[in-house]
């Protein structure tokens, strides 16, 4: 046998393993060098978490990024470290309260009034595992704002994004979808005990199915949910 085999494979062993810890402690990178110069891209819940490095990121490959939250505040401050760190300085705040359809008419509205094209749409805000509290029109929260909120915003943006195509709708899901039930008799948990858990499951099957019933029906568009 090669006497280097063995120093030779725990050398490829031990310089693999580095570049696995390494993505695992770094987190997962994109890999695409792709821009996207001149395209709109609306993030919800941009403010913070996900949201946030989503909208940094693309705002970093060139895009027109809109952050559509709920607290002004909180938008104009990460619009403002986003504009910061990548120097794009189209990167505006719009209000946007997804517990509300008075405020997602609005915010659709004057999105249709002022952009000439919307070519990505991050379906991204939610809470999680709230206590049983309802949206301003009366729908069990986590429903409300994770699916029912974004299920109108789309819908009322859907002409613009396919007079926009190849346009895309990402809708965040969770893999606790997998867990989810949808009580079409209980939507709102009146009947039963609040379970927050349990809710936040139905509200994240429900973005999984609405993604796979719209990417069914819509062409030029691409509808895909994602479990980040
Ligand atoms: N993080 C995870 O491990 C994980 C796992 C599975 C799935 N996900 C999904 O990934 C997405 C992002 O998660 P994240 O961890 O980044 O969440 P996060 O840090 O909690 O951020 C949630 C965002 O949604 C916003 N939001 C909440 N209610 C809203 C409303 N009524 N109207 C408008 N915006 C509202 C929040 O605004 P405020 O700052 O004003 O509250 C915040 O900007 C979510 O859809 C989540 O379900 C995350």
């Amino acid at each position: 046998m090669n006497r280097y085999l063995v120093p030779a494979s725990l050398l490829g062993t031990a310089v693999g393993g580095a570049v696995l810890f390494k993505d695992y402690v770094s987190g997962g990178a994109c890999p695409s060098k792709a821009t996207i110069q001149g395209k709109t891209v609306i993030v919800t819940g941009a403010n913070t978490g996900i949201g946030k490095q989503t909208a940094l990121e693309l705002a970093r490959r060139g895009g027109n990024i809109i952050l559509a939250c709920r607290d002004m505040e909180k938008c104009e401050a990460a619009a403002k470290d986003i504009r910061r760190e990548t120097l794009n300085h189209c990167v505006n705040a719009r209000r946007l309260d997804l517990a509300s359809l008075k405020s997602i008419r609005e915010f659709a509205a004057k999105i249709i009034e002022e952009e000439e094209r919307v070519h990505v749409l991050v379906n991204n805000a939610a809470v999680m595992r709230c206590p049983h509290w309802t949206t301003e029109d009366g729908f069990e929260i986590q429903l409300g704002v994770n699916h029912l909120g974004h299920f109108l915003l789309t819908n009322l943006l859907l002409d613009k994004l396919k007079a926009s195509a190849p346009s895309r709708i990402i809708n965040l899901s969770s893999l606790a979808h997998i867990a989810g039930h949808i009580d079409f008799d209980d939507l709102n948990w009146e009947k039963r005990k609040y379970d927050t858990k349990a809710a936040y499951c139905q509200s994240k099957l429900a973005v999984v199915l609405f993604t796979k019933e719209l990417s069914r029906r819509l062409q030029g568009v691409c509808v895909a949910s994602v479990f980040p």
